[in-house]
């Protein structure tokens, strides 16, 4: 198979194989080739340049992009996207005036969808879940972390872990597991919290790494969840099973989580909604990549994620949904990309590195995935005909994305 794109508006986001990562200034560029083709061999970019260099070779299938833009597909780097049912309750509660701390303390939030979620069968979870990924392959999405988290009893835990294996193995889209049990303490343990690390460490992680269901170790580090030392102790045993280290942190409350997440050398540290200069000094000089998820801060109304203060203080930044049924019921990148902009004072520069090279580095990936680079995976967007890069985050809300391509295959 063999693809060739001609008449490319714009080609963006086109890097060499050693950009891992974007941080600081460099964020503020998006490499791009106007007027431009590419040419694709089975699943791999091959060659792209300037349409005045295209040669004239016989391939399966070409596809006329003028007036369009083409782009690498988003890297979603957070995301709780299998999960059963919905909370749409809590939601109109919160309307309101309930918080969405009083949910949880009800019995709601994440307890409320680990209880449906242990009454679903293993077969349904699936097809629940791959309704949302098939909107979400739709919406531009090529590359996505998934995490457990919503089971909660060594038994659902690996239910979720295995319906993820099961979407990797019947999906074209990239993906990387995240274990993370330590996500809520269960009713059951609520008394006994030592109980449930204790079963998090000796009971679950075994057996996941036996059946190798996992890549990360996730925990939610924050007031009446993880403390500073729960979390160390249960990175550390993730570590020993080989899984590395990503935290929720900082969602409502800055305490030390995110020196904690680098001392780990974590991957990345996400949310980061409530940070502070010892966050930032900790993240300087690290390999950890600071997350930021704006639609939860959108759905729940709570501060946005610094990021101006992040990128201005020489550091990286990832975007990244969080979909999940509590938090943010959506695994839109576009939205994600046109908020960051709106409300976060992201350039749309900033806002496609910081959702595509810097996801993808975020899932450990950016050597294939995140950028137009001859050698990496063909997962590629071509947008509706569109005036520049800039009307992307610009039409906020709007779908301009024409056609998704996965691994060298056009998919819609
Ligand atoms: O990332 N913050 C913790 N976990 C999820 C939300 C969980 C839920 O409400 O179901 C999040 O926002
Ligand atoms: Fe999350």
């Amino acid at each position: 198979m063999s693809l060739l794109i001609i008449n490319i508006k714009s080609l963006i986001q086109v890097r060499n194989q050693n950009v891992l990562k974007v941080s600081g200034e460099e964020m503020k560029h998006l490499p791009t080739i106007e007027n431009a083709f590419l040419y694709i061999e089975n699943d791999k970019i091959v060659d792209y340049g300037s349409m005045e260099n295209c040669k004239n070779i016989k391939v399966s299938k070409t596809i006329d992009a003028l007036g369009k833009i083409v782009m690498p597909t988003w890297c979603d780097s957070h995301t709780h996207i299998v999960y059963a049912g919905n909370r749409e309750q809590e939601f109109v509660d919160r309307i309101k005036g309930l918080s969405y701390t009083e949910i949880a303390n009800r019995g709601g939030g994440i307890l409320n969808s680990a209880k449906t979620l242990q009454n679903t069968s293993e077969d349904d979870l699936y097809q629940q879940s791959i309704q949302r990924i098939k909107n979400v392959i739709k919406l531009g999405t090529g590359a996505l972390e998934i995490k457990s988290g919503y089971g909660l009893t060594v038994e659902s835990e690996l239910k979720m872990l295995r319906v993820i294996k099961r979407i990797k193995e019947h999906y074209p889209l990239k993906i990387k597991a995240t274990f993370l049990g330590a996500h809520a303490f269960p009713e059951s343990y609520l008394k006994d919290k030592q109980g449930y690390i204790d079963l998090i460490i000796n009971k679950m992680l075994p057996k996941i790494a036996n059946e190798n269901l996992a890549d990360f170790i996730d925990v939610f580090c924050e007031k009446g969840y993880f403390s500073l030392d729960d979390t160390d102790a249960i990175l550390t045993a993730g570590k020993q099973y080989g899984l590395i280290p990503k935290i929720h942190v900082n969602q409502f409350n800055a305490f030390g989580g995110v020196a904690l997440g680098v001392k780990h050398n974590a991957l990345s540290v996400d949310h980061l909604e409530e940070l502070n200069q010892d966050d930032i000094d900790a993240l300087k000089g690290s390999d950890t990549m600071p997350v930021a998820l704006p639609s939860c801060s959108y759905f729940l109304s709570i501060p946005y994620t610094p990021a101006r203060q992040i990128i201005d203080s020489g550091l990286p930044l990832a975007l990244a949904t969080d979909y999940n049924p509590g938090s943010t019921p959506s695994g839109n990148m576009n939205f994600v990309v046109s908020t960051a902009c709106i409300k976060m004072k992201m350039t749309p520069e900033e806002a496609i590195n910081a959702a595509t090279i810097n996801g993808a580095y975020a899932m450990g990936i950016s050597n294939e995935y995140g950028s137009i680079t001859k050698g990496k995976i063909a997962n590629l967007i071509i947008t509706k005909p569109v005036p520049s890069y800039n009307y992307l985050p610009y039409s906020f809300g709007e779908n301009n994305i024409e056609t998704v391509i996965i691994n060298g295959e056009v998919i819609t």
